[in-house]
């Protein structure tokens, strides 16, 4: 944006800060997060990752509490004094390609408790004499890639307390190592891997002597080593030393290794890289200079070229006290020396078919032998025969298949107690193994076994500490499958399986036993006896099964328990009895991917395992099975307040229901005295605008209407003086809601109310709401008066019932109606004189009259 610069301070300010502002609304806030701070704290306050910076200095947002600082890929260019003086505290700093070219005097000054400075590739021009300057605790100095070619000039004579230098991938040529490496007396590793070193003089390695230490690591490996000048080595001591793919063709080699005469050293490691081979072969007298070398161990690694003759291999190297050949092409033991000194001998990958057991047979003072993961190895026919001194035998990952093991294959060595064949095809256990019977260790697992499970075949180990037969295919048969073991402490049984898929009393002897592994056997039942014996037992794997209950019968005998790994079965739950019995000693309990029942009716197991929590071992992995809803939560995350909230709301529903009932009950049965109620309310309301258009408003069945309308109403508004009858059917307002009505035109326009009582009337609930209503309009108001008229047929029982006291009622008239003139005449006297009280007089009517 050109433009933009030309713009005056003041208007480019906001643009800016609009862009800014823009930036954040459309990137992805936590990308903004990225890009406003690039230093990822990965342990709070102590380690920060800042990688790819373009800055100089240390970045802002490192506190000065930080121990490890990583500053990689960085674009530092140049360190000057005091750089990093912001983070005193600093331990760790790794500097790995930060295109420094330039480190000045003191720019680490301030680093007094670093002890790791890695400066890995960058391409140092100018180092400082004073460069180094206060790093008075640094124990790990990293300079590979540095293009340094020289030692001389290295200001790091002041080190003290340096342990490890590597200096590998330069362009070193010498080396002549400059006096003040007698001033790095705690130096344990120097490396110069890959440099230019190809000769080595007498009085290069001086600084070593003098120091006289014991235990230097110095790796030359991948130096292009044309020879080694005698006495070079001579009166060196070291811990290692490894000459890898030193080397480029056997005379280089052989004379070279003449050259290490006089050296003494722990550890010498001679042989190629499997990715680097140079093209060395095997030929005869190759190692014939380690005659003058003095060694503990000699380790000869990816030698793959073994064109002539192996036979004197051992020339040299036959008083060495353990060799390894690793990844070596040996297919035959190379020619024994008479009395050699070998205790111990390694081939791992090498290229035997068959276990030498014969030759090896020759070193006498053999102890410990290892044949390991050698594709072609699968016979065992040969003898370890007289190695009274042999303890350790580790055959594994081989594809070793052979039978009647291992009584042929071990004679006259007593002393053998450590047997491992784990990892290899077939072996057949049908047979004898009393020549084995001080056998403390015998690892058989993952190799395919005949014979375990149903024929007592350990019977005479009876000193067997630890046996490993998982996943052996084993099926266990027979009870007595483990007899004789009466010392074994560990029992490794997993992958296997037992007869119905249950455990009897298979370890009814194993009283020593304290760690059994019966996982992944596909048990379903364990009998109630069979952990009786095994009351020492601390680590019971039982995992991965399908098992359906924890029965606490059948855990009690395990007192010792401490470790218990119940996961992977079908239990729902444990119960309270099961929970008592698991001893205080237990520490760890492992009950996940069991099929849990996450409902209240575990309540107790459900709060057990959220107060245990520290006992619980893969707490995530405690989901629950059923109910469906709850599937796939977590047991911890059950809510326990959820049950004692639903037992209250399942209480709570169930009393509003009740009521619920009880109400829609007391409705059904008091349907018209509440109706009744709700028309008095609306009474109430409106009782000021009464008037007295009626006389009387006549209540009556609908059955009664012609008696009704023939002997009341014709006579009485026909008569002299007419009275007004208000009379529902003819009166009401149409369109009014009858209660309305009934209230409004009945009750409230009429000074007294007519009910015509017959066995209808009584019968009728309509009459009777209305009667009711007249009652309590009566009571409430205090003014209309009930006329009651009852006609001949009515059930005088019924008619005291349903008239109560309001035919005693001073107000009120009772009325019989009878069908004979002399009581015509009386009841017309009676009525009307009722009527007349309180009448108002029309004066038009009272004119007409
Ligand atoms: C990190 O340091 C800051 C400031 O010193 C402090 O407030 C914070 O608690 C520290 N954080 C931790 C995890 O120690
Ligand atoms: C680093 O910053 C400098 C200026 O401080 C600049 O010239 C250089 O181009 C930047 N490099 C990268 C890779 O961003
Ligand atoms: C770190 O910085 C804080 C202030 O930011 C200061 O109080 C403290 O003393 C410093 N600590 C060290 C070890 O320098
Ligand atoms: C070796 O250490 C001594 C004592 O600390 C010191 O005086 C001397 O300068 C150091 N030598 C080198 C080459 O740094
Ligand atoms: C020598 O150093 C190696 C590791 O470099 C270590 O394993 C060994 O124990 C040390 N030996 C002695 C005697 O200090
Ligand atoms: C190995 O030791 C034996 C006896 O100690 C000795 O006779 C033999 O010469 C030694 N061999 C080598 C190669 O040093
Ligand atoms: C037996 O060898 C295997 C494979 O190398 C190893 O994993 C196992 O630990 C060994 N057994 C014992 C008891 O050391
Ligand atoms: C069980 O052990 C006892 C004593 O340790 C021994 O006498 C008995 O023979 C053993 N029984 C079996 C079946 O191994
Ligand atoms: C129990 O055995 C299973 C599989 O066999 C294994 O994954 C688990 O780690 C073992 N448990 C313990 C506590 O070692
Ligand atoms: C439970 O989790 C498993 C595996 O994570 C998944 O396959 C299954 O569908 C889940 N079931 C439910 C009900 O969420």
């Amino acid at each position: 944006m050109p433009g933009l610069l030309k713009m005056p301070w003041r208007e480019v300010l906001p643009l800016w800060t609009l862009v800014v502002l823009l930036q954040l609304v459309l990137v992805p806030s936590q990308l903004a997060g990225c890009l406003l701070n690039p230093c990822l704290e990965v342990i709070p306050n102590k380690t920060f990752r800042c990688m790819g910076l373009n800055i100089s200095g240390v970045p802002a947002e490192v506190p000065n509490t930080t121990q490890n600082l990583d500053l990689s890929f960085s674009n530092l260019k140049s360190l000057g004094s005091n750089y990093f003086s912001s983070v005193p505290e600093l331990q760790l700093l790794d500097l790995t390609r930060c295109h420094i070219h330039t480190i000045e005097d003191n720019s680490f000054k301030d680093l007094h408790k670093l002890s790791t400075l890695i400066l890995t590739a960058n391409s140092l021009q100018y180092l400082g004499t004073a460069a180094f300057y206060g790093l008075t605790y640094l124990k790990k100095l990293v300079l590979v890639e540095t293009n340094i070619a020289s030692l001389t000039d290295l200001p790091i004579g002041h080190l003290h307390t340096l342990q490890e230098l590597n200096l590998g991938h330069n362009n070193i040529a010498s080396l002549k190592l400059p006096k003040y490496f007698t001033n790095l007396t705690s130096l344990r590793h120097l490396s110069f891997h890959s440099n230019k070193i190809t000769y080595i003089s007498k009085g290069d390695l001086d600084a070593l002597r003098e120091a006289n230490r014991l235990n230097l690591t110095l790796v030359l490996s991948l130096n292009d080593i044309k020879y080694i000048e005698p006495g070079s080595f001579a009166k060196v001591h070291l811990g290692e030393l490894v000459l890898r793919s030193c080397f480029e063709n056997f005379n280089v080699m052989h004379t070279s290794l003449q050259g290490l005469t006089g050296l003494q050293v722990n550890r010498l490691i001679v042989g190629e890289f499997s990715d680097s081979q140079r093209l060395v072969a095997f030929q005869r007298g190759l190692l014939s200079g380690l005659c003058q070398v003095q060694m503990q161990e000699f380790v000869l690694i990816c030698f793959r070229k073994i064109e002539e003759n192996t036979d004197t291999l051992f020339n040299c190297i036959g008083n060495v006290s353990s060799i390894r050949l690793v990844d070596v092409q040996l297919e035959e033991v190379s020619e024994v020396p008479m009395f050699s000194q070998v205790k111990q001998l390694e081939c791992k990958k090498c290229k035997f078919k068959e276990v030498p057991a014969m030759k090896l047979s020759l070193f006498k003072e053999l102890r410990v032998v290892r044949i390991t993961k050698t594709k072609h190895l699968n016979t065992f026919r040969q003898k370890f025969e007289s190695l009274r001194n042999l303890e350790v035998v580790d055959l594994s990952e081989n594809h070793l298949s052979f039978t009647r093991c291992c009584f042929l294959q071990f004679h006259k060595c007593p002393n053998l107690k450590y047997l491992n064949l784990s990892f290899n095809s077939d072996i057949s256990m049908v047979g004898d193994l009393t020549n084995l019977k001080n056998l403390l260790y015998l690892d058989l697992q993952h190799t395919k076994l005949v014979g375990p499970g149903s024929y007592p075949v350990f019977l005479s180990l009876q000193k067997l500490v630890y046996l490993d037969i998982s996943h052996t295919r084993t099926h266990v048969k027979s009870e007595c499958t483990f007899c004789g073991l009466n010392s074994l402490q560990v029992l490794k049984m997993a992958g296997n399986s037992f007869e119905h898929n249950k455990l009897a009393d298979n370890f009814q002897n194993l009283s020593r036993l304290h760690t059994l592994d019966i996982s992944s056997c596909k048990l379903v039942q364990v009998d109630r006896s069979t952990f009786d014996a095994l009351s020492e037992l601390k680590n019971l794997n039982i995992s991965n099964n399908k098992l359906l209950s924890f029965d606490p019968v059948v855990y009690k005998p395990l007192r010792a328990l401490t470790a218990l790994d119940f996961s992977n079965n079908q239990v729902s739950v444990l119960l309270d009895s099961a929970l008592e019995i698991l001893p205080d000693s237990l520490v760890l309990l492992d009950i996940s991917q069991n099929l849990f029942e996450c409902s209240c009716v575990h309540l107790n197991f459900l709060k057990w395992i959220k107060e245990k929590q520290e006992l619980l071992q893969n707490k995530d992995l405690m989901i629950c099975h059923t109910p469906a809803y709850m599937k796939n939560m977590s047991l911890l995350s059950f809510d326990l307040s959820s049950c004692h909230l639903n037992a209250s709301t399942v209480a709570f529903s169930v009393i509003m229901l009740l009521a619920a009932v009880v109400f829609l009950f007391l409705i059904y049965k008091y349907y018209f005295q509440l109706y009744y109620s709700l028309v008095l309310l609306s009474g109430c309301k409106h009782s000021a605008e009464r008037g007295d258009t009626y006389d009387a408003f006549v209540i009556h069945s609908s059955k009664d209407q012609d008696w009704v309308m023939k002997e009341l109403v014709e006579p009485l508004e026909g008569g002299t003086p007419p009275f007004q009858l208000c009379l529902y059917y003819r009166d009401f307002l149409p369109g009014v809601p009858i209660v309305t009505n009934i209230i409004e035109e009945g009750f409230l326009s009429s000074r007294n109310v007519i009910a015509v009582i017959s066995t209808d009337f009584l019968e009728s609930k309509w009459c009777s709401f209305e009667f009711d209503i007249a009652q309590s309009w009566q009571l409430i108001e205090g003014k209309a008066g009930i006329i009651m008229i009852v006609l001949e047929e009515v059930n005088k029982t019924l008619l005291r019932q349903r008239l109560g006291l309001s035919r005693y009622l001073r107000r009120n008239t009772y009325l019989e109606w009878k069908n004979k003139e002399i009581n015509r005449h009386i009841f017309w006297r009676q009525l009307t004189g009722v009527l007349l009280e309180g009448k108002k007089w029309n004066h038009e009517e009272v004119k007409l009259m």
